[in-house]
């Protein structure tokens, strides 16, 4: 699950994790940065902090907090044969560093091959929604992390790379319209749910 802050994705997971649960689907829900010991700790590092920290550290440390998470937390569980539901996945360091910090797509390509080697989402759901409904949902909360204190004109930024990155792989990445109630994106998330993954959601109840 993707997108800016404030289009609605920490309310909208637990739509997601509930109809995969209701499906039978063994769910496994984490987040990024984060999800092990060290990749919690990162995340303290890069976003609960006064200093600055250059584009091309923040990258690593994300990177280095997905390679934890990916080793010993998302292809074990993957083996086991549950389903991995992650808040922000490698899309985020190409909205967020390739795209806001104009580290570019490339750069951000080469350390995705070389920690994930290949390990991808299956499907990624693109909360998208207008600064201005953004702005008005994040107003509401009361403190901001170091990445959430910066401008609009980074966030434009973030959310050109993630459209672009959804118009590059149009089969993984399905672009959610977040701009209207809870109710309604939380309908579009379970219609795309099922359009998406009605496959494997057969394969895995008769499993
Ligand atoms: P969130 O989980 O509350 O959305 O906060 C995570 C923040 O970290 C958010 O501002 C996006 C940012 N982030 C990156 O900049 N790059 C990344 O690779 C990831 C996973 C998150």
């Amino acid at each position: 699950m993707e997108g800016v802050e404030g289009v609605g994705k920490s309310t909208l997971l637990p739509v997601v994790k509930d109809f995969l649960v209701e499906q039978g689907v063994d769910v496994l829900h984490t987040r990024e940065p984060g999800g092990t010991q060290l990749g919690e700790q990162l995340r303290d590092v890069v976003l609960n902090t006064d200093q600055e920290i250059v584009p091309k550290a923040e990258l690593l440390l994300m990177f280095a907090a997905r390679a934890q998470h990916a080793e010993k937390v998302i292809a074990p569980a993957l083996a086991k044969g549950k389903w991995v539901l992650c808040d922000r996945f490698t899309d985020a360091s190409f909205a967020y560093q390739g795209g806001g910090r104009e580290l570019g797509e490339d750069r951000v390509a080469i350390i995705e091959q070389w920690v994930l080697e290949g390990l991808n989402a299956d499907l990624t759901l693109l909360l998208d929604a207008s600064r201005e409904t953004s702005l008005e949902r994040t107003k509401r909360r009361r403190e901001f992390d170091r990445i959430e204190t910066e401008g609009d004109e980074f966030f434009e930024k973030v959310k050109l790379a993630y459209l672009d990155r959804a118009a590059s792989y149009p089969e993984r990445i399905k672009i959610i319209d977040a701009n209207p109630d809870f109710d309604t994106v939380a309908e579009s998330v379970r219609v795309q749910l099922i359009e998406s993954c009605g496959q494997w959601l057969s394969a895995a109840v008769e499993s």
